[in-house]
This record gives structure tokens, sequence and C-alpha cells, in this order.
């Protein structure tokens, strides 16, 4: 299973501010974008709602856009008409990719915004992590973000109940998020995010999904990616940080 059916509904609630404009989220990314040239292949394969995509794609880039979800895949397809994007929108999990593109074909691939964690275990990063790397041309390079796990996991099974309301068109709603911290690294983990709409009578509209994913270390990922043929380039990994970026590239 892999989730975000319903999440994908009311997504844009858990995009922050700075990253909901579709200019905004590629331009976080601005200093590896960078390196390519203005009309590059990039491929977001686990693209959510579109935002990244469709700012890759405003700026002259050829985007695919793949995600296991049908509901997040036909979210983009909106997105892409609403800003006249053009946007190459497929369902695919990472790996069924390689059924869909030639090896070699991308000179970026994105995998970004907490999504790598919900490969299945070890293997299912592996594999997902093979694919990346095959649809990469020699020199491409693939650009991951991750939650700090080690973070994560030291905090223990927990309720995070967001301490402002978030507003998204007109509607304003409590964001919470329940995390189930497995005993061991290896398990299957969960997380359920629950969207609670609160309209101007008071009545509230809970949307809510319990997400798998599976944890690792950072040491792992770095042997993992090197496993697949990727060498690791950048990285801004840091204990006390929530969030890190790698940029690896395929020798
Ligand atoms: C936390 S969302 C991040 C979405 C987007 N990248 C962003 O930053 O807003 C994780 C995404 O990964 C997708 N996903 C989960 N498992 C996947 C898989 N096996 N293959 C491809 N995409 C997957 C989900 O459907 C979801 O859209």
């Amino acid at each position: 299973m892999t989730g975000y059916e319903v999440l994908a509904e009311v997504y844009e609630w858990l995009i922050s501010d700075a990253k909901l404009p579709p200019a905004e989220f590629a331009a976080s990314f601005d200093d590896v974008l960078n390196l390519l040239p203005s009309n590059a292949h990039v491929l977001d394969c686990s693209c959510g709602t579109g935002q990244l995509a469709v700012g890759l794609a405003g700026r002259g880039m050829q985007v695919v856009a793949t995600d296991a979800s049908e509901a997040m895949v036909r979210r983009t397809a909106e997105l892409s008409e609403e800003f006249g994007a053009s946007v190459r929108a497929v369902r695919a999990n990472w790996e069924e990719l390689p059924d869909h593109f030639q090896d070699n074909t991308f000179d970026m691939v994105f995998c970004v915004g907490n999504s790598l964690h919900h490969a299945a275990g070890a293997t299912g990063r592996g594999a997902a992590l093979e694919s990346m790397s095959r649809l990469l041309r020699p020199g491409g390079r693939l650009v991951l973000t991750s939650r700090t796990w080690e973070l994560v996991r030291a905090r223990g099974s927990r309720l995070e109940i967001s301490d402002r309301l978030v507003r998204r068109n007109g509607r304003d709603a409590v964001v919470v998020y329940r995390w189930e911290i497995a005993r061991h690294w290896e398990e299957e983990h969960h997380i359920e995010i629950a969207i609670a709409q609160v309209d101007a009578t008071g009545l509230v509209l809970v949307r809510s999904e319990l997400l798998s994913c599976w944890p690792y270390r950072y040491e792992e990922l770095e042997v993992e990616l090197h496993r697949v043929g990727l060498q690791t380039e950048l990285s801004t990994f840091d204990l006390e940080a929530e969030n890190y970026m790698v940029v690896a590239s395929k020798v």
C-alpha cells in the first residue's frame, strides 16, 4: 500500500507557505539547478501535487513528473494545466520507472520532500535508488531530501499538533501528525496525518491517512547510493537539523 490517495486532496495544507508557489519550490533548489542547461531533461519521481515539476517547467526544462499515487498524478496534471506548464505526468512507483523510460535519459532526478522513507525497507530502498540511477545519464545527478530519522526516532512515538491554523484555499485547518516509532530501525514505522478543517460555523471536516515508512540512517543511505553507482557530491546532513539534502552524481 502506497497511500496518499486521501491526502492528495488536501496536500496543500502540508506544504509550507514558502514552497506553495511552483517558482518558489523550484527556487529552493537554485544551487543545483544552476548546474543544468535551461532545457535540461529532469524527472521528479515523487511529484506529489506537482509544485516542483511545474516550477521546473516554468524555467524551460523538459519535465517528467511521476508518483505512485494516481490522485497525486492527477493533481500534478491539474496544476500544470492551471499554470500552462508542459509537464508529462505519469503514474509509476520507483521500481516501475525503467518500464516507462530508457536508461540514461535524465540530467537530474529529484526525490524530495520526505518521500524515500516510503520505500519498503533496505530492499525496497535499494530497488528505488537503482531505478533512479539507471534513468540518469552518466554525470547526471540525483537530488534527494530527507528527514533526519536519527532525530525522529530519538523522539519516539508521539502526537504533533500544529501550533497555529494553516489557511489554504480560504479554509483553516489544524494539522496533526501521529508518529508510531517501532522498536528497531528496520521495522515498518507509521505516520498518521490528519488535516482537520474548521469552517465558519465551527464544523470540523477531517481527512486522514495512515502511511507506512521505513527509516534509514544517513550512513546507510550513503552506502546504498554508492551501491547503485552514485557518488555523493554534496550533503547537508547534520545530526541537529530536521532535514538534509544529498546530491549524488552518476559515475
Ligand atoms: C511526502 S510526499 C512528497 C511530495 C512532494 N515531493 C513534495 O515535496 O511535496 C511523498 C510522495 O511520495 C510518493 N510515493 C510514496 N511511495 C512511492 C513509491 N514507491 N514510488 C513513487 N512515489 C511514491 C507519494 O505518493 C507522495 O506523493
